[in-house]
């Protein structure tokens, strides 16, 4: 695939990442086989969600709906600083459902912090999160579920720069089908102040067939 390059370690490989996706969506079918009313909204966060959502969905057992929110969380793009705006807004009308709020991490907690009350406002009768990853070590906010609501999660995930099955760094690595860490080098060669993006790229299609490759079409 070429991406190794980049990549210091694999932490969860695209079959440990299956077997684990299957799990949780057995638990979440388990879980709302029996509430009432019309079809589960299953929101992913965009970006980086897209990927645990369209695996996750193909594996729950009831009638569903699919739709997305986008947050912004102003900064660097590595880390979300506290002030995260909702800059696209469903598309379904959710009054009276239940929601699952599918996202690929939950960090600080400040994404689905801003938007748990946002769903509830909008009038869903539960809120769950489904993240693919949960890293408590960096959690800087608490969040309440709504309705009876639960927190399912795949995988704890160490303090470590983690990128693949949709997470990113830069816009790039989204598409490996595993979760790994990020070689420091890179990152570090990429906040460098004042590092135009066009250098970068030149650095990374010297350095990295994926990036390469990505950089011919962002
Ligand atoms: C990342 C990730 C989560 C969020 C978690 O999204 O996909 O949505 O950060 O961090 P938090 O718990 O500290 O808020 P990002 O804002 O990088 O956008 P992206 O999904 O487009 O990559
Ligand atoms: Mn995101
Ligand atoms: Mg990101």
């Amino acid at each position: 695939m070429g991406s190794e390059f980049d990549i210091e370690r694999i932490l969860w490989t695209e079959q440990e990442i299956a077997g684990r996706v299957a799990e949780l969506a057995a638990e979440i079918s388990g879980d709302l086989i029996g509430a009432a009313g019309p079809p589960v909204v299953f929101v992913g966060v965009a970006t980086g969600a897209f990927l645990f959502l369209a695996d996750l969905v193909r594996r729950i057992t009831l009638p569903l709906a699919v739709d997305f929110v986008r947050v912004e969380s102003y900064g660097s793009g590595t880390e979300s600083n506290g002030a995260p705006k909702i800059s696209g807004d469903l598309k379904i009308d959710i009054r009276g459902k239940h929601v699952v709020l599918v996202e690929d991490i939950v960090d600080t907690g400040n994404t689905v912090s801003c938007l748990i009350p946002h769903l509830r406002a909008k009038g869903a009768i539960s809120v769950s999160v489904c993240t693919f990853l949960d890293k408590p070590a960096r959690r800087k906010v608490h969040f309440e579920l709504v309705g009876g609501g639960k927190f399912y999660r795949g995988f704890e995930c160490p303090d470590s720069f983690v990128v693949g099955y949709g997470m990113d760094y830069d816009e790039l690595y989204r598409n490996l089908p595993y979760v790994g860490v990020l070689k420091p080098e890179i990152r570090a060669f990429l906040v460098l102040p004042g590092c135009q993006r066009g250098f970068k790229r030149r650095f990374l299609s010297r350095n990295s067939p994926m990036a390469s490759l990505h950089s011919a079409i962002l």
